[in-house]
């Protein structure tokens, strides 16, 4: 029996190998970490993240072909695959700083693997890293081996969350980089099998290890262009009078440019666009690319601009001062079907906000208040260490209050700010929302969900990102 182990049992390691498992039933899979609550909670009914359909993948394999655990040595020396998917942080410190990926967590899973194998292993690179990472890892195996083969293959997962389980039964494509060898072209088929039980062929790429890990980073790169490029056009429409829904679906009628991906927002979050784009600006300068390296910058430095822009347009809008008032915000996760907050826009939101004087109370379906405070308290990029490495209890941010209702978040605000396209802020009872909020009542929707004509005929003040402007705002410009 083929014995699969995965190192990090986080947003990508969980729901992969819960797949893996659920299709290939002759495979044992077992899926490890350091974290023990994070493990204790993959073992139990509360499953430690929130996505659509992973509670009945987990749950028809668990026990069966399917182990969680923390321990970590026993099934990394058994197993004859070992998936790394561990944090990789963006460095805060040294050479770097603020844009090259933090290694540590990476080096020291190698590291453990060389000390405890005895036999044999294909090493899969699962968590986004910088190109030529590979490299590094296989240095430190054949370094430390004891006479053990190391075959490393890259296997960058383009499954997004929300829609993990559905993206991972069925991917658009699986990357599969290895060495051009006799060894490595080995080990690659060795994965093709595994995921050729439920993946047509002629979908299961094989590269070379630098494209795999280069293709990984320039796919997250050019989705994120995408929204900065709408967004952008967003900030455009506002100032003429165009309608970005409009002009996107314009745009995207384009069978060369395609419809997807193209809605306008208060900027894009998650894990990996950011972190990704400045792993790709960090590789493009070491290589002497510095025009290439620009480039990819204004991708972040527009999605900044365009968060700016939103609380500009929240603070300009209400007299020039939040000082005091209270402001509902709706959603807190970075996207809708997910509980995930890391590098949400809500946070920049939310802070922009705190920092004008606001009192912010927070609602979202799927994300605790422990979190939230966490998110408002942290450094940029302390999000992504390990659990325990993190402040246990953060110091709570005063003046933001997290509740568990929509209704409860916007009873006696001044105003509204929809940060997440959750479905229930569509059929939300708006006008019991207007009576109990003060005046003049104000809506700011960052994910343009809401029937604005509607809503304006009860009597709010609406923003809509790249929407014909409201007269009110339009006396009002925001200073972006
Ligand atoms: C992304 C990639 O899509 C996935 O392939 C990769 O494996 C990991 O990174 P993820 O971050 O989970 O996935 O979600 P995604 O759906 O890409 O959304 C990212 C951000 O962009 C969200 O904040 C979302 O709200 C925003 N977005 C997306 C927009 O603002 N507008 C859009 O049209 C689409
Ligand atoms: P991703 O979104 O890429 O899955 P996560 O942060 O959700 O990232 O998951 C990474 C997981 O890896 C965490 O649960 C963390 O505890 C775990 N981890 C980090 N280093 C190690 C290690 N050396 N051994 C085992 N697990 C690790």
């Amino acid at each position: 029996m083929v014995k699969i182990c995965c190192i990090g049992a986080g947003y990508v390691g969980g729901p992969t190998m819960a797949v893996i498992a659920l299709k290939c039933p002759s495979i044992e899979v077992a899926v490890v970490d350091i974290s023990v609550p994070r493990i204790n909670a993959w073992n139990s009914d509360q499953l430690p993240i929130y996505e659509p359909g992973l509670e009945d993948v987990v749950k028809q394999c668990r026990g069966k072909n399917l182990f969680f655990s923390t321990d970590v040595e026993k099934h990394v020396s058994e197993a004859d695959i070992i998936f790394v998917s561990v944090n990789t942080p963006t460095k805060t410190r040294g050479l770097g700083a603020g844009k090259a990926a933090d290694l540590t967590y990476w080096e020291s899973a190698a590291r453990m693997i060389a000390d405890v194998s005895k036999s044999n292993k294909i090493v899969v690179e699962k968590s986004t890293v910088p190109v030529k990472t590979a490299e590094a890892i296989e240095k430190i195996l054949t370094h430390n081996s004891k006479g053990i083969h190391f075959q490393i293959l890259s296997n960058p997962e383009f499954l997004a969350e929300g829609t993990a389980i559905q993206d991972l039964l069925k991917p658009d494509r699986v990357l599969i980089g290895g060495r051009e060898t006799p060894g490595g072209r080995k080990a690659i088929q060795a994965l093709k099998d595994v995921y050729a039980q439920w993946v047509p062929e002629d979908r299961i790429i094989a590269t070379n290890l630098w494209s795999a890990e280069l293709s990984k980073l320039a796919a997250n790169a050019f989705l994120a262009q995408r929204i900065s490029s709408v967004n952008a056009m967003s900030a455009l429409c506002e100032a003429t009078g165009a309608d970005v829904s409009q002009v996107s679906h314009a745009v995207g009628k384009d069978s060369r440019i395609g419809p997807k991906f193209l809605n306008a927002s208060v900027g894009f979050g998650g894990s990996c666009f950011q972190k990704d784009i400045l792993n790709l600006i960090y590789i493009c300068e070491c290589n002497g690319l510095p025009e290439v390296a620009n480039y990819w910058k204004q991708v972040i430095k527009v999605n900044d601009y365009q968060k700016n822009r939103f609380v500009n347009r929240v603070v300009s809008s209400m007299f020039n001062t939040v000082s005091g008032k209270k402001i509902a915000a709706l959603g807190f996760a970075f996207k809708k079907d997910t509980g995930d907050t890391r590098e949400t826009p809500a946070i920049d939101v939310c802070k922009g906000l705190l920092g004008d004087g606001a009192r912010v109370s927070i609602y979202d379906p799927q994300v605790s208040e422990d979190q939230i405070q966490r998110d408002l308290s942290m450094n940029k990029f302390d999000w992504d260490h390990p659990l325990h490495l993190q402040p246990m209890s953060p110091t709570a941010v005063k003046q933001v209050s997290v509740v568990w209702d929509a209704y409860v978040a916007t009873k006696d605000a001044h105003g509204i700010c929809i940060l997440t396209e959750w479905d229930e802020f569509k059929t939300l009872d708006y006008q019991r929302i207007y009576d109990n909020m003060r005046k003049p009542a104000f809506v700011f929707d960052g994910r343009n969900i809401v029937n604005v004509k509607k809503l304006r005929e009860i009597g709010f003040i609406v923003y809509s990102i790249g929407k014909p402007l409201d007269p009110w705002l339009k006396d009002m410009p925001a200073m972006a």
